[in-house]
């Protein structure tokens, strides 16, 4: 990856992670970015500022009323002049500093002064990773658009095992030349659809399914990880939407088709959706009320397919659709036959049988099925897979065309 031209500012705030940054700063370098390195009062008592500047090869900046700092260069402009600031080890302090808009030294005034887009590693022990408070920061600072790689889980320096480690250098260079553009999906559009529809009965009562959204979430989230720029067309779903993707929320399969439609063309479309296969043709404009005259009576009619219809497209196309097959039996043997009815490229499929608590659970087990064979997924986490799913999705793309 190249990082020429790049300038990144690199707040080391003080945990036990902070010699990992100064490998970090080494692998930056290497790939001809330009390190400004600001170090907190805490950092310093991990590392030392001349370790800090020698392999940086500038000045470090560790001191918001240092007067010839601010003559030379405010604090303000310090920020600004960064492509990217990152901030590793952040750890739950700086974290919460971050999230509470706080500015008492120089990492929390530069990280409130700047627009530039922040990426941080967390590290910390893990208890305070999963205390409620830092659970809080976190969301608050995603919300923010702050990005996060890491933290991964291991064995601690405080004798404790679990998530809270930092994310290793190479790691952190791989997000930072994302974040630069650099992904592997830089430049490509991939439209997903998520969550359930909902078809409405009367005004009040729909029909609904259990899909939580949190596959397609993952999906998104893991492609615009890798750079792509992500239309993500949901339905009403339990989890919140990814940070940094195109939302376009709709209701119904009709409207879902629609807005799939519209955000054509794609390089690539991921149908993760459970999509209700039918709606009531004679929805009630008025409150369905109890009454003499019986139960109601509903017809129901078939909901366009939105996978099979954009498989089919005869002009603009994407390159690679990809389609779901949830089933509760013959899982392989009905999404192989799925794959073909649908006129879609690869299938994956997934066991959602109440047993496997798939549905609305963490984790999935999914079998890829494509024109050239089968492969197994093991049981792992729904966002595992999501970024099993983009890194394989960015690698065809780049076999294909060359
Ligand atoms: O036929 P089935 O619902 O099992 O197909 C599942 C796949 O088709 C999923 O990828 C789902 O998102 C998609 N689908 C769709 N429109 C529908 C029904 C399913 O896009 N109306």
């Amino acid at each position: 990856m190249n990082l020429q031209g790049k300038h990144i500012l690199l707040i080391v705030g003080g945990g036990i992670a902070a010699y990992k940054s100064l490998d970090l700063v080494r692998r930056l370098r290497e790939r001809g970015a330009t390190v400004t390195p600001v170090l907190t009062r805490a950092g310093a008592e991990f590392v030392t500022p001349l370790s800090l500047s020698s392999l940086c090869g500038r000045k470090v900046y560790d001191d918001l009323w240092d007067l010839t700092d601010e003559a030379e260069m405010g604090h303000i402009q310090l920020s600004r002049v960064a492509d990217l600031i990152v901030v590793a080890p952040a750890t739950a302090d700086l974290m919460a500093k971050m999230a509470g808009g706080h500015a008492d030294d120089l990492a929390s005034t530069l990280l409130l002064a700047t627009d530039t887009p922040v990426l941080m590693a967390p590290a910390m022990n893990v208890r305070m990773w999963t205390h409620a408070a830092t659970r809080r920061n976190l969301g608050t600072l995603t919300a923010d658009g702050i990005a996060t790689v890491g933290p991964n889980e291991g064995d601690m320096a405080c004798g404790e095992f679990g998530p809270g480690r930092m994310a290793e250098p190479l790691e952190i260079v791989e997000a930072v030349g994302i974040r630069l553009g650099g992904g592997p999906l830089a430049g490509r559009h991939v439209v997903v659809t998520s969550g359930p529809t909902h078809e409405p009965i009367d005004p009040v009562r729909y029909i609904a399914n259990r899909s939580s959204g949190a596959q397609g979430a993952a999906i998104a989230a893991a492609l615009r990880d890798l750079g792509a720029r992500v239309t993500f067309v949901t339905g009403p779903a339990d989890r919140p939407p990814p940070q940094g993707v195109d939302i376009r929320r709709v209701e119904t399969a009709a409207e879902m088709l629609d807005a799939v439609e519209g955000a054509l063309p794609a390089d690539v479309a991921i149908f993760a959706a459970a999509v209700a296969d039918w709606r009531v043709a004679n929805a009630a404009g008025q409150k369905m009320k109890k009454g003499p005259s019986g139960l109601p009576h509903l017809d129901l009619v078939e909901n366009p397919d939105i996978l099979a219809t954009i498989a089919r497209m005869e002009e603009g196309r994407p390159r690679l659709v990809v389609g779901f097959a949830a089933e509760t039996e013959n899982v392989l043997e009905n999404a192989t036959a799925k794959r073909v009815r649908k006129g879609c490229d690869w299938i994956l499929a997934n066991d959602v049988s109440p047993a496997t608590g798939i549905m609305g659970g963490a984790e999935n087990a999914l079998t890829l099925v494509t024109t050239d064979g089968v492969e197994d997924w093991p049981r792992d986490t729904k966002v595992a897979q999501a970024a099993r799913l983009a890194r394989r999705i960015a690698d065809h793309l780049e076999a294909s065309e060359t």
